[in-house]
């Protein structure tokens, strides 16, 4: 009976596989054309605005839509648009964007100084175009210790709930992970929810029933069209200040170039509050403060640029939530899926599960978000993760069996980190990644939560619940030995570790793309997110964080956006501002 259940639910997975190819070119049909977004080359060499938004990722977009309402705004996109595109669009196509490597490709890779290759957006809508789609709200203890208005965070959440959030299918193999974890006492049981509670849940993803994303973007929806003007391939290279005859330097307006590489300026309109807002991400927006003058003095100096302020604390508290994963095959089919349910341990590891292969890069198998084409590579330590190396895992890969891509990974990611790095210039030019180190567990804490998250998982492959996705043959130890025969799970080859989970952490390290910091609160920006130390200038986005919030951060992002957006319309209405 078993046998033939499964059967009939694979072929249904077929059969819908097919439907979702067929809907993914009507989707791009149906994308909204938005009347105020435009391309760069259009544009007026100099224009005036009451806010300039530098960034239309995740943040980005519901700032700017929220702020169109009552002033007028231009949101500048360095990427295009994500409509029409499948490999932004569809769900199976998660990583054919991450592994396009094209200079017009919606994610531009770069590999931090740990030597984990990790990606960052260039498309309008920001990361919510490339990521996994899992969405899930910041803890209550996150909301008190920034110091926001719980009710207006409410509030902002339900605003872009109602445009991207979804519950996800629950098919079988992510329902067995589940209760897998409730099995080996990752309790309670909180159902679906977009809440950050301890125990075992079901979150909220951007993927629709029929595997279509919604993104930042699609909160452009709210925008008044007659208040924005959106620019695509608009790429910011400096901020303007004014500082002559001022106690403070004031940003008044941008240079950004367009995809023929003209320049073109935007100026803040005068006599008011406005101002300008970067939202470029945690790579971009100490980066662009930087390049504008802004930012540790050392720095500045050796590349030449004139200092308008030295904030030494711009381009720190960089960190990257290490990720590691273990592959388990399955003697039976599974689901594509993303990241659909997660344990919150009260040892402050997250466990979440992707399944299945998918079809990304036009190759004809796949480990989906474990791809080494996408770059995650962990069957071969951090600084041996050569372009050779890739390679290699890639051809490996192409030999493997059918039967080796049926399974899928439970991974889990710890909070925080407590780790930190840094982030430096590497060129005058915006468009080159700056270097970046994230000290992946530099600190025994982040070591010890990945070793615990690593048992949890262990517990749960040998779960009851989880049974029929495991091959009895294959013991834990065989499991993490899978490298001699496919790229997939690395035992430690050190001499003493054979069981060591702290090395297995440190060895196979991987990113969630939930880096962060860089422009930090306190630090860098103000509680209202204003920059220390200068005018009219403020950054709003996942740069400012000191820590990643709840399991997985892009619901706090657009909300943030959606917040910061009110809160500023709000102060201005009631005639406050702390500068003027
Ligand atoms: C592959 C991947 C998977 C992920 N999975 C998940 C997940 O499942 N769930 C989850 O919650 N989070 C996930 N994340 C993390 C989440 O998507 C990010 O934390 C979030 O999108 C960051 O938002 P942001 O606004 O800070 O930056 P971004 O969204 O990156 O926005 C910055 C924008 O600024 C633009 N920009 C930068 N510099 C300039 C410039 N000089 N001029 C003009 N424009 C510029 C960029 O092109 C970009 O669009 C994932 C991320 C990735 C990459
Ligand atoms: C989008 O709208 C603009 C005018 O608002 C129109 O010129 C253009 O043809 C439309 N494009 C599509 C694909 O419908
Ligand atoms: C916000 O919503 C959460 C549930 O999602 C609730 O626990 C919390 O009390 C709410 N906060 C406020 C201030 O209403
Ligand atoms: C989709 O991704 C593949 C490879 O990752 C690339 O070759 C192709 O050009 C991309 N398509 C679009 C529309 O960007
Ligand atoms: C790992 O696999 C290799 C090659 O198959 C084998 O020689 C070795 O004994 C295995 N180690 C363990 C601990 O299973
Ligand atoms: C390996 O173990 C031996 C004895 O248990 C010890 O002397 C040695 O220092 C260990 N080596 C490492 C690299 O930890
Ligand atoms: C925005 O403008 C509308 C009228 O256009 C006004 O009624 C409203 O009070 C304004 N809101 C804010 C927050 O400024
Ligand atoms: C100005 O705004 C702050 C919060 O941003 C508030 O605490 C303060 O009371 C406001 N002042 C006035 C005069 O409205």
């Amino acid at each position: 009976m078993a046998t033939l259940s499964r059967r009939r639910w694979f072929g249904t997975a077929v059969f819908a596989g097919i439907l979702l190819f067929f809907s993914g070119f009507c989707a791009s049909e149906k994308a909204p054309n938005y009347s105020f977004v435009h391309k760069a080359t259009s544009a007026p060499p100099i224009s005036y605005y009451d806010y300039i938004i530098v960034g239309g990722g995740t943040a980005g977009c519901p700032l700017a839509a929220t702020l169109s309402h009552n002033y007028s705004v231009l949101l500048l996109e360095r990427g295009g648009s994500p409509y029409g595109n499948p490999n932004i669009t569809e769900l199976n196509l998660f990583g054919a964007a991450l592994s396009d490597l094209s200079p017009t490709s919606p994610s531009q890779r770069f590999i931090s100084k740990d030597g984990v290759i990790n990606a960052r957006a260039r498309v309008l809508g920001g990361g919510s175009c490339l990521n996994a789609g899992f969405y899930s709200r910041a803890s209550l203890h996150d909301i008190w210790e920034v110091g926001w208005d719980g009710r207006l965070v409410n509030e902002s959440y339900q605003w872009v709930e109602r445009v991207v959030a979804f519950e996800p299918p629950m098919q079988q193999w992510q329902t067995a992970v589940r209760d897998g974890m409730l099995e080996v006492g990752v309790v309670p049981d909180n159902g679906f929810t977009y809440d950050h509670i301890y125990g075992t849940k079901v979150g909220g993803t951007i993927f629709d029933k029929d595997g279509h994303r919604h993104t930042a973007a699609d909160l452009l929806e709210y925008a008044n069209p007659s208040g924005l003007t959106v620019l695509l391939h608009a790429s910011v290279h400096r901020i303007l200040f004014r500082t002559r005859g001022r106690p403070r330097p004031k940003a008044h307006g941008v240079i950004f170039r367009d995809a023929s590489g003209a320049r073109h300026r935007a100026y803040l309109k005068k006599g008011s509050k406005n101002e300008i807002i970067v939202s470029a991400g945690a790579l971009g927006s100490p980066q662009l403060l930087m390049l504008s003058g802004i930012g540790p003095q050392d720095q500045l100096k050796a590349h030449k640029i004139r200092e308008v302020l030295d904030l030494p604390m711009v381009g720190q508290g960089m960190s990257d939530n290490p990720m590691n994963a273990i592959f388990i095959p399955s003697p039976v089919p599974v689901e594509i899926s993303l990241i659909e349910t997660v344990g919150i341990t009260h040892f402050g590891s997250y466990i979440e599960a992707a399944s299945g292969a998918n079809f990304a890069g036009g190759a004809t198998r796949d480990f989906g978000m474990f791809s080494p084409k996408i770059g995650q590579l962990s069957t071969v330590p951090p600084k041996e993760r050569t372009p050779e190396a890739l390679a290699k895992a890639v051809e490996l890969m192409d030999k493997l069996d059918e039967a080796a891509f049926r399974g899928g990974f439970i991974l889990e990611k710890i909070t925080g980190p407590m780790s930190t790095g840094h982030l430096e210039l590497q060129t005058l030019n915006a468009n080159d990644n700056p270097s970046v180190t994230f000290n992946y567990f530099k600190d025994p804490l982040d070591l010890e939560r990945c070793v615990q998250g690593l048992s949890t998982i262990e517990r749960v492959i040998e779960s009851k619940a989880f049974s029929k996705f495991r091959y009895d043959f294959l013991t834990l130890p065989a499991l993490l030995n899978m490298t001699a025969s496919s790229p997939i799970n690395l035992l430690p080859k050190h001499a003493n570790a054979s069981r060591s989970l702290e090395q297995f952490c440190k060895d196979t390290v991987m990113t969630i793309w939930h880096y962060h910091g860089g422009c930090q609160m306190g630090k860098v920006v103000d509680h209202d997110y204003k920059v220390l130390g200068v005018d009219a200038l403020r950054v709003i986005d996942g740069s400012t964080f000191n820590h990643s919030p709840g399991t997985n951060p892009q619901a706090t992002v657009m909300m943030l956006g959606r917040y910061m957006g009110v809160r500023i319309l709000r102060e201005r209405l009631a005639g406050n501002d702390s500068h003027e």
